[in-house]
């Protein structure tokens, strides 16, 4: 599969990216099945592709949206029938449904079969409704032990950094031990605005200094970090604590 064959159908997102990369060999996955945290995951339509060219044991997307704003992919409108599209009441699996028919079954490595409901629900979880803050201190997230974690154009809406890096290091501490975390950021190369507060350079490299950093790649306005836990262990920050 290339790149730009990847590219060719459009499927943006996170889970698209980290396809390419376990392309160009960069990251290597074959190891262990991915069992996957995304934060603030807004339209997992590149996750349902990842499980479809790669594979995937369980993809949890936490957001604070509601579920009536949950929508499989703005860039598939026109290959979708306007009356599911427009629809807002769908749930997840109907939207998988939706994405499968119309959008998967046009990519010739999708051998596999649709997903039943309760097949689709034990690997695709949806939390809608809750912040990121509240579900690190629910007893879920201690259960969960994913060996990937997105935190993928989130951090620079958070306006208070000190609570994104205690957000970022509580994520750090519950991922597997060989497993990555993964975060694009706004960089000092974009403005800021009410809800946008770019990352300085020094900004970044004080995130990265709780973790090991595997793979790092400028992208205009954005930051794309990939790490790993520090084989010490990541210590806890306290928020609002001083410097
Ligand atoms: C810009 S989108 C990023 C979508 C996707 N991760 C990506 O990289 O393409 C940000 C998403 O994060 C959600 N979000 C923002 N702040 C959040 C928070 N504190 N907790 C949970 N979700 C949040 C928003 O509702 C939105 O769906």
């Amino acid at each position: 599969m290339t790149e730009e064959y990847l590219a060719d159908k459009n499927v943006y997102g996170p889970g698209t990216e980290l396809l390419e990369l376990i392309n160009k060999n960069i990251i290597d996955f074959k190891r262990y099945e991915l069992i996957i945290l995304d934060v603030g995951f807004n339209d997992p339509a590149s996750f349902i592709l990842l499980h479809y060219l790669h594979g995937l044991k369980i993809y949890k997307g936490i957001d604070f949206k509601a579920k009536q704003d949950f929508n499989i992919n703005i860039s598939f409108k026109d290959r979708i029938p306007e009356e599911m599209v427009t629809s807002n009441k769908i749930e997840p699996f109907e939207r998988y449904e939706l994405f499968y028919k119309y959008v998967l079954t046009q990519w010739n490595e999708v051998n596999k079969l649709m997903l039943n409901q309760v097949e689709f629900e034990s690997i695709f979880q949806f939390v809608f409704e809750t912040k990121i803050q509240d579900y690190i201190k629910s007893s879920e997230f201690e259960l969960f032990s994913p060996n990937i974690i997105f935190v993928s154009n989130l951090l620079h809406l958070i306006s208070d950094k000190r609570e994104a890096e205690n957000i970022f290091v509580q994520l750090l501490n519950e991922l597997a031990e060989d497993g990555i975390i993964w975060i694009k950021i706004y960089n000092s190369r974009s403005e800021s605005n009410s809800y946008r507060f770019p990352y300085s350079e020094s900004e970044i490299k004080g995130l990265e200094k709780h973790m090991e950093t595997i793979y790092k790649d400028e992208q205009d306005d954005k930051t794309l970090i990939i790490g790993k836990k520090k084989k010490t262990g990541v210590k806890d920050i306290q928020p609002n604590a001083s410097p």
